[in-house]
């Protein structure tokens, strides 16, 4: 059983930055803290819980104006993923959306994750920057 929610005390804050740089960062040969942006304190995040209380999986929502929210740093534990986690992870973070009053989702997709998000209902909008040197982005959105 996957539980899905805000990490709650620091140890937990800890690991969710810690897997963020995992996944996100280290290979790129990024320094611990460019995992974060100006950002965190007035964002909405979750992180996926297995029975043993390790963290497999984060994301966190933004909310870009009264009606758009943008997702930000999805990211699966490499042992994790492919096993249905991002999609709740997205699952969790489009209900939180709805609550607050947003009908559309957009989000900057690596290209390695545009079919996740294809399967997950967002379409391309446009090729966006390169992260990186390396890592092309393409915006993509959602309606609610
Ligand atoms: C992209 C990522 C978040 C997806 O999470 P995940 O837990 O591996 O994905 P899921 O297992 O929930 O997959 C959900 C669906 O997407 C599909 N999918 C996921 N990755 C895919 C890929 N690379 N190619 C094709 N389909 C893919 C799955 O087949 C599944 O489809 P289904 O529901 O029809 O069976 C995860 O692989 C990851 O963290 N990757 C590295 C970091 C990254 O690129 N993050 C995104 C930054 S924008």
């Amino acid at each position: 059983m996957i539980e899905i929610r805000a990490p709650k005390n620091q140890q937990e804050w800890d690991k969710y930055y810690q897997l963020r740089w995992e996944v996100l960062r280290k290979p790129w040969n990024q320094p611990i803290g460019s995992e974060k942006d100006t950002s965190e304190d007035t964002s909405i995040h979750f992180m996926a819980l297995n029975e043993q209380n390790e963290i497999l999986g984060v994301c966190r929502l933004q909310k870009n104006s009264e009606t758009e929210g943008q997702i930000r740093f999805m990211a699966v534990s490499k042992n994790a993923q492919g096993k249905g986690i991002g999609k709740l992870l997205i699952k969790a973070a489009e209900k939180k959306a709805i609550e607050l009053g947003i009908n559309t989702i957009i989000l900057q997709a690596r290209e390695n994750a545009v079919p996740f998000y294809i399967s997950c209902k967002y379409e391309i909008v446009e090729k966006t920057f390169v992260l990186f040197d390396t890592i092309q982005h393409y915006l993509m959105t959602k309606k609610l």
